[in-house]
């Protein structure tokens, strides 16, 4: 088994990165294994595994963010929309989108079952679901990818549930996009470092001995 470094390494390395090229150093295959990973392992409340993920690469990637653009256009003031567009394509540029959902229906059910908790239940499928966004965010980028997690819904939730054959009813939640790193963007990440706010302020141990 490798040990509790590897992960906490793991979880060390994921940042956002937004300069990102189409080429991975993994397979295509290693993708979908690292998702269905996702899929069996990441916890859910009352195991109601109601996390639905839809992974979109090469061609499929690209054209989700042209929907992106599409949808966009009417929305943003002219002058500034050649801004938005060198951001989206920032993001084209990528070689993979991962959409997460969440299906309310197995949700409802639990409501139903579980009255005591009804109320709880919605903020507990988000709950999961971050989870797998956190989840792969950090194995992607444990491959060697770059990612950063974008929220086009819910504008872009019509458009891409039409041509993915994605029910109606499921949630978007976000989206991940991955490449591999363009030249220099992980160092410049590093070099940047990270604001951390101090963290005396966010963390409090009682009773901890030895
Ligand atoms: C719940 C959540 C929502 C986020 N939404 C966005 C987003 O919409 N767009 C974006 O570029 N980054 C988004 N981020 C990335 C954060 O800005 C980023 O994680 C944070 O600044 C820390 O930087 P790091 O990821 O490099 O550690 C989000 C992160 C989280 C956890």
């Amino acid at each position: 088994m490798a040990s509790s470094m590897d992960f906490l390494k793991a979880c060390e390395n994921r940042r956002t990165i937004y300069q990102i090229t189409n080429k991975i150093p993994i397979s295509d295959a290693r993708v979908e294994e690292i998702a269905r990973h996702n899929v069996l392992h990441v916890p859910s409340s009352f195991n109601s595994q109601s996390t639905r993920i839809v992974v979109l690469l090469n061609d499929e990637h690209k054209q989700f963010w042209e929907f992106v653009k599409e949808v966009l256009k009417p929305q943003v003031p002219e002058e500034q929309f050649p801004q938005t567009e060198k951001k989206l394509d920032g993001f084209k540029a990528g070689h993979g989108t991962i959409l997460f959902l969440n299906d309310p229906n197995p949700v409802k059910k639990l409501q139903s079952q579980f009255a005591l908790y009804a109320q709880h239940f919605p903020g507990w499928a988000t709950q999961s679901n971050a989870m797998a966004q956190y989840h792969l965010w950090t194995a992607l980028e444990a491959e060697g990818c770059a990612c950063n997690l974008q929220h086009y819904n819910p504008i872009i939730d019509q458009k891409a549930k039409g041509h993915w054959n994605i029910p109606q009813e499921w949630e978007l939640q976000a989206q991940l996009v991955f490449g591999g790193y363009a030249e220099g963007a992980r160092e410049a990440v590093d070099k940047g470092g990270k604001q951390q706010q101090p963290i005396e302020e966010r963390l409090f141990i009682h009773g901890a001995k030895n």
